[in-house]
């Protein structure tokens, strides 16, 4: 898509299940919104007409279907989006798509015997959220790129319904960030480890030398402090990610590099301007807390201890008898108290307010928190102003334990009193559980 323009969208469903299809990322009315009540029936064509309202960046759709968008991404209902602006066409960066510029949807997927997708849904998954132990790259598994060019700009999408990737690759080299969720960076910034949680997409060049090869990787996760007494320092944190999942190295994509002449001229040192609005200007601030059922507590839950061991072995003793920090876990996702109702408004914000969302995470496990309808910029995590890497325009924000992080917005153009946009976490588990909340923009 290119900035500026009308798109007029045909969405046919095919299947014989009802779905929905989402515009992650993109500034839309209400009711193209394709959330939970944008419902597509069987054999029905939806019709959706906006204005491509972004700066240019990664998005992408997907299936968003009251407590079944897990499953449906899962089995294949989603793809990404690039929109191009005139800005960005001029700063010299690579831009042939398939050639230097390069979709990347990275996606984590469990195979059953007879070869189709198997989505499971033990207790395991719905509190830890759905992992696989394949990983598809544009749908292909092992996958390589033959490269032609010395320089490289991948767009990584983690499209995966749980999995959080740390990527790098595997001589450690360093790579640019130019990009984030919704826009560019204000600057290329260097760095060896990308960590992405599901939903969020960065933009990456990486420079090759001819006749090489390198692997981009995905690390162990590596999340951020945690609260105190919770001891996600050291063998606890293991222990937790772990638990999670998100503890394997995989490889993601190798590049073999063809013969070509290197000859790269420098990156540009400004890539675009992110808005910046001021904390003081913001007319608001709201609280969110991530809330994960409480059950029982340490030790209680007595049958949980086999099922956080699942194929790895001795965990169950590890966390203590009884199960443990699962039997903590389980029960129902909330957000602030309450699990999501498509009956419910659970915030209405008036046209054109600047807010500033405060988003708290006291459980022990990381959430990805995704707000519809706008792009924001991190103000700060615990009181500190975010990495250089993710400071351009996000919809997306990872929370890790014990962590608090605040965003800033401008909820303009767009107010409808009927149609409700959704905030949620993005692991779709916890969002089809019930982490979810609306919001109704107000004129
Ligand atoms: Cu990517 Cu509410 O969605
Ligand atoms: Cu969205
Ligand atoms: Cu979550």
């Amino acid at each position: 898509m290119r900035a500026g323009e009308v798109v007029n969208i045909q969405v046919a469903n095919g299947l014989d299940e009802e779905t929905t299809v989402h515009w992650h990322g993109m500034h839309v009315p209400a009711k193209w919104d394709g959330g939970p009540h944008q419902v597509i029936a069987p054999g029905a064509t939806w019709t959706p007409r906006f204005e491509v309202k972004q700066k240019a960046a990664t998005f992408w759709y997907h299936s968003h279907l009251m407590g079944r968008t897990g499953a449906q991404v899962a089995r294949g209902l989603a793809g990404l989006i690039i929109v191009d602006d005139e800005e960005s066409a001029d700063l010299g960066l690579p831009n042939e798509y398939g050639v230097d510029d390069i979709p990347l949807v990275v996606q984590d997927r469990r195979f059953a015997r007879d070869g189709s997708f198997e989505y499971l849904t033990s207790m395991h998954d719905r509190m830890m959220g759905y992992k696989g132990d394949v990983i598809l790259v544009n749908g292909t598994v092992g996958p390589y790129l033959e490269v032609a060019r010395p320089r490289l700009r991948l767009r990584l999408l983690n499209g995966s319904n749980s999995r959080i990737y740390n990527f790098g690759f595997d001589d450690d080299r360093t790579f640019h960030v130019i990009g984030t969720d919704g826009s560019l960076l204000a600057a290329p910034v260097a760095a060896r480890r990308l960590r992405l949680a599901p939903g969020e997409r960065a933009e990456i060049v990486v420079e090759l030398a001819a006749q090489s090869s390198v692997r981009l990787m995905s690390y162990p996760d590596a999340p951020r402090g945690g609260a105190p007494g919770m001891g996600m320092g050291g063998m606890m944190a293991r222990m937790m990610r772990r638990m999670v999942g998100n503890d394997e190295t995989f490889s993601i994509l190798e590049l073999r590099a063809g013969s070509f002449s290197r000859a790269v001229p420098p990156l540009p040192g400004r890539l675009t301007e992110v808005p910046r609005w001021q904390a003081a200007k913001a007319e608001r601030t709201r609280r969110f807390e991530l809330q994960m059922g409480m059950m029982g507590g340490m030790g209680g839950m007595g049958g949980m201890g086999g099922m956080m061991g699942r194929g790895r072995g001795g965990m169950g003793g590890m966390m203590g008898p009884g199960g443990g920090m699962m039997g903590m876990m389980g029960g129902p996702m909330r957000i602030n108290g309450r699990a999501m109702d498509m009956d419910r408004i659970d915030v209405r914000v008036p046209l054109g307010a600047i807010e500033i969302w405060e988003i708290a995470n006291p459980t022990p496990v990381s959430h990805p928190f995704h707000i519809h309808d706008i792009q924001f910029r991190i103000l700060d995590r615990d009181g500190r102003p975010p990495r250089a890497i993710e400071a351009g325009l996000k919809d997306t924000v990872l929370v890790d334990p014990g962590e608090t992080v605040r965003v800033i917005a401008e909820f303009g153009d767009y107010a409808d009193p009927d149609n409700p946009y959704m905030y949620h976490c993005h692991i779709l588990e916890h969002e089809d559980a019930g982490m979810m909340g609306q919001f109704v923009v107000t004129a």
